[in-house]
């Protein structure tokens, strides 16, 4: 079979304004020969609608797909129709657990000439170019815990950090690979000086995976001084690998610190391909700006990269990192809405 599938999901607020120009691009990009679009109506009106977020047999179309492009679920933090997560874990959390993405990718990179709030005597170092890979199946995200004692007092609530062998190997092998294929520089961030039971199981595997990737450059950091590093010596990293909600926090300050969070791109890999990846911005949905048209879509098209190197499309792959690069190189400090900037990625393909 030649032609592929790509499973749509604008989802809520700005998702779709800024699917619409990551399908603009990728349209300008692929013949329509070559990718067929199925577009799946979910989010905060279907589950207003119907009361359904995502019925099993979406699920089983879902796997059926080469690959799933999403733009964001969620409504407005503190909204008072629906509740808050529903979405993000009835869809989204429930699609990277049941396909198994394991590799949840988020590359940063300062492109020459964008804003950014990191001062002069930073950003004069040189390049700033690193990817996360964050785990994307385990960790706090797993739903363990509860609370006794509800609405009382003498409440107690527990969120229990899941970590296996099984999956923390995996994950951290996955980035030594990509470091091999990089600088060949990794560092692993955690916090074992508090956690000690999940933070020796990653340190462990860490350091014996390792073994088998002498060419690699190790170090560690704790989250906390990761933070620090993100703003004042970006430089120091290559390949980061980290648990669930580590790496969470850290992209959307990555994001921050190249350029903002309107173009950080990401993919949830599924590396052995048992069920489809799934690319998407790392934002949200952005209800302050959502209907306004003023979006920035770069996130998305950079996801739709991802998402073509992963298909396997190298070619057009590069070809879109190349417009985007371009765009932003000559965007300057120009206020444009969100199709202009799809319009002006995808005239540098067509
Ligand atoms: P957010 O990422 O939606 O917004 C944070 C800030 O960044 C806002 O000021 C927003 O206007 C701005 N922003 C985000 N994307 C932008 C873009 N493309 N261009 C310009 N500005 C942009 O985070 P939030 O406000 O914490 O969350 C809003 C909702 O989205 C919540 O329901 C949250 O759970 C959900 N969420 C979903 C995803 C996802 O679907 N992958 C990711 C993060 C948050
Ligand atoms: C992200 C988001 C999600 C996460 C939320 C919406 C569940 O913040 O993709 O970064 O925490 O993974
Ligand atoms: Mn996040």
């Amino acid at each position: 079979r030649n032609k592929k599938t790509i499973a749509v999901i604008g989802g809520d607020g700005i998702g779709p304004e800024v699917v619409a120009e990551g399908l603009k691009v990728l349209s300008a990009t692929v013949g329509a020969d070559s990718l067929d679009f199925v577009h799946y109506d979910l989010g905060a009106e279907r589950w207003l609608r119907t009361g359904e977020v995502l019925p099993d047999s979406v699920v089983d179309e879902l796997r059926q797909a080469d690959a799933i492009l999403l733009g964001a679920v969620g409504a407005a933090p503190g909204s008072k129709t629906i509740p808050s997560g529903l979405l993000e874990r009835g869809l989204l959390l429930r699609l990277r657990f049941l396909l198994d993405h394991y590799v949840n990718l988020r590359p940063s990179k300062l492109y020459p000439g964008v804003p950014t709030p990191l001062g002069e005597n930073i950003t004069s170092r040189g390049p700033i170019d690193f990817v996360v890979v964050r785990e994307g199946t385990e960790g706090l995200y797993c739903g363990v815990g509860g609370a006794t004692r509800a609405g009382t007092p003498h409440e107690i609530a527990t969120e229990v950090s899941v970590n296996t062998a099984f999956g923390v190997e995996r994950v951290v092998r996955d980035a030594y690979e990509r470091a091999m294929k990089r600088r060949k520089k990794l560092t692993l961030v955690h916090k074992h000086n508090v956690l000690v039971n999940a933070g020796g199981l990653w340190n462990r595997l860490f350091l014996a995976v390792g073994e088998e990737y002498p060419e690699v450059e190790t170090d560690y950091l704790h989250i906390d001084a990761t933070t620090i590093a993100f703003v004042a010596d970006p430089q120091r990293f290559d390949v980061i690998v980290t648990d669930n909600l580590f790496g969470d926090i850290i992209t959307d300050l990555a994001g921050a610190v190249t350029g903002g969070i309107g173009l950080a791109a990401s993919g949830n890999i599924n590396p052995e391909g048992t069920a489809p990846s799934m690319f998407e911005p790392v934002h949200g949905s952005a209800p302050d700006i959502a209907g306004q048209g003023i979006a920035d879509p770069t996130a998305t098209i950079s996801s739709v990269a991802l998402m073509l190197d992963h298909l396997g499309m190298t070619a057009e792959a590069r070809r879109i990192e190349a417009a985007v690069d371009a765009d932003i190189a000559e965007r300057g400090a120009s206020k444009r809405s969100t199709t202009q900037v799809g319009d002006a990625i995808a005239a540098r393909l067509s």
